[in-house]
């Protein structure tokens, strides 16, 4: 239904993302998609490159007079570094010495390097590491952004936090009301919740660096407001927990996916990790006491908030680097340093709010598609109608 793919390198003149399946009729904000854009370039322990980029979305296409047409989307955010690469990435071929100045033949370990060499047949890993760089995610928060702009006509809400960084984690319950203020508060240097949590966190942080080293961590994803219903037991490929784990999985660097408790209660009774269901008569609907599902039963939603955690690994570009083989003469040296993150936590939770944002988008489209806003939003208020009347 809703259709989306990325193109661009990272040092190439821009990132392109393409959206198709969209009704018509959906107001667009760009100031919204611009401010998504800015939130994945924050965080503490980022590299020198979010100081020369200033991300902006430039609506080419399935936009005109502040809103969807129904027409396929096409937008554009250019990388202000492309005027440092211009003469070493050219379109054109070239003579010019610069090409070869930045060729990567030491593969760094945990990166697509090596293996992308090799499967594309190139003894330089550059045009590989060009394209698997997270700078392609902007690509995705654009997209995202007009998916979180579909889901919020229907008072869907996605918000992304801090639990974990390196060693240091977020013991306590939370309240979707203090995520949502953390996710939007863009002085927030992790993006946690916790104060004083953040404040240890952050010293993981200044540790990594100082030891030349890397740091990963852990965020949530919360989407508040869902309708009872999305995805489907049906078949493997309608499983909603299914399509949002690889959804979050393709975001660089995450390594493992978390839905609910799902970690916790692999190793718990079965007595201790479902959620007890009970019916609201005033309220006339079904409540559960807990969450531990993280929204999800079956593949479907049950009309709690969906939580989801991606798990990150440390960023594999090390100031000390570790030791690999060189491509072309085969000898062991030190892996390559390029300017680099050392930790991505909260971005990395701004492009994952952006790829559930996606699948749920899709989710609302199958179940309530329509050519226009409006036919969708009288779809869903008929199911709204059957839901309330169980
Ligand atoms: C927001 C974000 C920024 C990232 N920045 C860097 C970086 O500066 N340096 C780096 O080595 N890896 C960075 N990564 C991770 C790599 O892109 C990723 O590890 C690499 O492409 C290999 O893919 P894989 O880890 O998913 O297997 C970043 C990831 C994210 C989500």
């Amino acid at each position: 239904m809703l259709r989306f793919y990325t193109a661009g390198e990272s040092h190439g003149q821009a990132l392109l993302a393409f959206l198709s399946g969209l009704p018509a009729g959906l107001p667009v904000d760009v100031a919204a998609i611009d401010h998504e854009l800015h939130r994945r370039q924050l965080g503490y322990g980022r590299g020198g490159r979010q100081k020369i980029e200033k991300d902006h979305a430039e609506i080419f296409a399935g936009v005109r007079h502040g809103q969807t047409i129904g027409a396929p989307i096409a937008v554009r955010i250019e990388n202000r570094d492309w005027a440092n690469w211009e003469k070493i990435l050219p379109v054109e071929a070239s003579a010019d010495p610069l090409t070869t100045s930045k060729q990567l033949v030491a593969p760094r370990p945990g990166h697509a390097d090596l293996a992308g060499s090799q499967k594309f047949n190139f003894h330089d890993a550059r045009y590989v590491l060009e394209r698997a760089s997270a700078r392609e995610t902007a690509s995705r928060v654009a997209a995202g952004a007009f998916a979180k702009q579909l889901l919020k006509q229907f008072d869907v809400e996605i918000a992304s936090h801090t639990v974990q960084v390196g060693h240091v984690r977020l013991e306590r319950q939370t309240k979707w009301e203090e995520i949502l203020v953390a996710c939007a508060d863009l002085e927030s240097p992790l993006r946690c919740v916790d104060s004083q949590t953040q404040q240890k966190m952050m010293a993981e942080v200044d540790a990594a660096l100082k030891a030349g080293d890397t740091v990963g961590g852990v965020f949530e994803i919360v989407a508040h407001g869902l309708p009872v219903g999305l995805g489907s037991h049906a078949q493997w490929d309608e499983k909603l927990d299914g399509r949002l784990a690889q959804a979050v999985m393709s975001v660089q660097a995450v390594k493992a996916v978390e839905i609910g408790s799902g970690i916790l209660a692999s190793g718990s009774y079965g007595s201790e990790v479902q959620d007890e269901i009970s019916y609201d008569k005033t309220a006339k609907r079904f409540t559960r006491a807990s969450n531990r599902a993280g929204g999800l039963e079956g593949g479907i939603t049950n009309g709690e908030d969906l939580v989801i955690r991606g798990f990150l690994k440390p960023i594999s570009t090390l100031r000390k680097p570790l030791g690999t083989a060189d491509m072309v003469t085969k000898e062991p040296v030190q892996a390559a340093y390029e300017r680099s993150d050392w930790c991505v936590v909260p971005a990395g939770g701004v492009a994952g709010e952006a790829m559930v944002a996606l699948v749920l988008a899709d989710a609302f489209l199958q179940k309530f598609g329509g050519d226009s806003l409006a036919e969708m939003r009288r779809n869903f208020e008929s199911y709204a109608q059957q839901i309330d009347e169980f």
